[in-house]
């Protein structure tokens, strides 16, 4: 028998205080700014799904390719009985993961999107006999761990590291660093530097399912703040930061514009061409993510690449 259960860390109403406190401070602020997590309600995430399967999206399929080689390897190398899985999705490539781990007991599936987690937590539990699937509704920046059987592998998939500001970034790591214990294990997913229009394109698509995905955001604070965003009013854009090495989302306002947000009581003008950013996407070299891991007391141990060197995995332990 196999168990699954679905724990929400923020109770409902600290995701809405903190939806609130970040659109409040995120339009108020110059530049404008908004959190990339607030993209993935039920749309987002369908939206973000789509977006794996376009043709200039390669991050998703080249990761999906060092884990069908790696998997055994990242096995041997954790000897993992729980696997906890921050941002976890549709826990598409996990699966790779959970087939090379025999000895695994519990899976921790830990994303902020709750119809992600229901649908790819009963599934993985449906299947796998045996095997307790604990998901956590959880911003994975306030890592609280269940009490499950060590040692722990933390994936850490899809180069969503990337979507940290440096100073967040090594917050995150040594909260990483402090939730494991010795002879834990930490897979990181970390999206490569290349050639700018490789990029740009990936993160602009023709479909213009990206300009959709970014939009949405503006359809969450619609629907949950009261607000009266008109969708067709901005633009999507996608920029790469040459100096930064990150790509940066952004909305930009067609016309001169107010908008309201009702359960703010703020009013919001855009001036024409104005910029929102919605996302930082980082790209990453070898060197930085050693050095970045390193200073969070984690020890590098295997660093892998797609064949074309698009995508790294870096296995790590605890110092
Ligand atoms: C889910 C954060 C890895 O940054 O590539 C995809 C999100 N944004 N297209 C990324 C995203 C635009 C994605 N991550």
């Amino acid at each position: 028998m196999s168990t699954f259960r679905i724990t929400r860390i923020l109770p409902e109403d600290a995701t809405d205080a903190a939806l609130r406190a970040d659109v409040l401070a995120g339009l108020t602020s110059s530049p404008r700014t908004l959190p990339p997590k607030w993209f993935y309600d039920a749309r987002g995430s369908e939206l973000f799904e789509e977006i794996t399967a376009l043709p200039e999206y390669y991050p998703t399929r080249a990761e999906r390719e060092i884990l069908a080689v790696r998997a055994g390897e990242i096995a041997a190398a954790s000897g993992a009985r729980t696997l906890v899985e921050l941002g976890s999705g549709s826990s598409e490539k996990t699966r790779y993961l959970l087939d090379a781990l025999t000895g695994l007991r519990a899976y921790v599936p830990v994303d902020v999107s709750e119809s992600a987690l229901d649908r790819a937590g009963r599934a993985i539990a449906a299947e796998r006999p045996g095997l307790d699937v604990h998901a956590l509704i959880a911003d994975f920046t306030a890592l609280e761990l269940p009490d499950t059987p060590g040692p722990r592998l933390l994936a850490f998939l899809g180069g969503t590291i990337g979507n940290l500001l440096p100073a967040e970034r090594s917050a995150f790591l040594a909260s990483v660093r402090s939730a494991l214990a010795p002879g834990d294990t930490l897979l990181l997913g970390t999206d490569l530097v290349k050639d700018e229009a490789v990029l740009v394109r990936a993160y602009d698509d023709a479909a213009g399912v990206t300009a959709a995905f970014d939009k949405n955001v503006l359809s969450v604070i619609n629907r949950e703040l009261d607000a009266d965003f008109d969708l067709t009013a901005f633009d999507h854009v996608a920029r790469w930061d040459a100096e930064r090495e990150w790509i940066e989302m952004r909305l930009r306002s067609r016309t001169a514009q107010t908008v309201k947000v009702q359960a703010l009581d703020l009013a919001v003008e855009f001036a024409a061409g104005e910029e929102l950013r919605t996302e930082v996407s980082a790209k990453f070299r070898e060197a930085g993510v050693r050095a970045e891991l390193a200073a969070a007391g984690l020890e590098p141990v295997h660093w892998w690449t797609d064949r074309e060197g698009r995508f790294a995995l870096s296995l790590s332990t605890v110092r």
